[in-house]
């Protein structure tokens, strides 16, 4: 088996990026990272303190005293902020809605950073999320930029919420309309702000997987890694 490495996957919400690097991790004997569920968990953390999501200083006067963490088991990550599960509550439509200006906070960003890189190179890894091939492990030995078109996105996230209403957590069903326009709003907003914006590394491999089912963009990726020496 190979030594430690770093496979970077980055993209808009809704191309399928989490479930494609699981399965990767998985494939590889490799831990796996879910930045978005550090930047989900600081927003419920927000929240619950009662602090107004784009108020900057408010939300870096909540970051000391936080503790959370990412336990894995076999099958399964899950989420604990200061003791309490939150695995679900963090896919819920109160965190999705605050986590934008949330994620764009200086204070957060460099609060989650020196975390995501210790993480990251702690051995075989993929790491998902907007700005790991950018800014978290730019020298990763593979990076991909995963996409989808908008509407195939807005779909896969429709899904999504109709499983989390499904699985009675007390979500509240969106219709795909609405859906596509948070995806939207999201998605613009990651890109455009200051500090680590949602953008392609130059050196990422850009893979389309709207016409792609999950097995074969797994398949592209693992192809991807081989061709640089990471092998199961
Ligand atoms: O991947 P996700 O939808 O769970 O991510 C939640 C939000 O966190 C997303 O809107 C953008 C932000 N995010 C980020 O800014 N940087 C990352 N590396 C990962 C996520």
């Amino acid at each position: 088996m190979s030594s430690s490495f770093v496979i970077a996957i980055d993209g808009p919400a809704g191309t399928g990026k989490s479930t494609v690097a699981r399965r990767v991790a998985q494939a590889l004997h490799a831990g796996y990272l879910d930045t978005g569920a550090m930047y989900r968990i600081v927003t419920l953390a927000v929240l619950r303190a009662g602090v107004d999501p784009v108020d900057d200083a408010a939300v870096a006067a909540v970051l000391p005293a936080l503790t959370f963490e990412s336990p894995t088991t076999a099958d399964r990550q899950e989420h604990v902020l200061d003791g309490d599960r939150v695995t679900s509550e963090i896919r819920g439509s109160a965190v999705t809605l605050a986590v934008t200006p949330v994620s764009a906070n200086p204070a957060v960003r460099s609060f989650l950073l020196d975390r995501q890189r210790r993480l990251a190179r702690s051995g075989r890894m993929v790491v998902e999320g907007r700005d790991i091939g950018t800014v978290v492990v730019p020298d990763a030995d593979l990076k991909i930029y995963l996409t989808a078109d908008a509407t195939e996105r807005a779909r896969r996230r429709h899904r999504q919420n109709a499983a989390l209403v499904g699985a009675g957590t007390g979500e509240v069903g969106l219709d795909l309309a609405a859906v596509a326009t948070d995806l939207h709003r999201r998605d613009s907003k990651d890109s455009s702000r200051t500090h680590a914006p949602l953008q392609a590394a130059a050196d990422a491999v850009v893979v389309d997987s709207s016409e792609l089912a999950v097995e074969e963009t797994v398949a592209r990726v693992l192809a991807l890694a081989a061709d640089r020496g990471i092998r199961a």
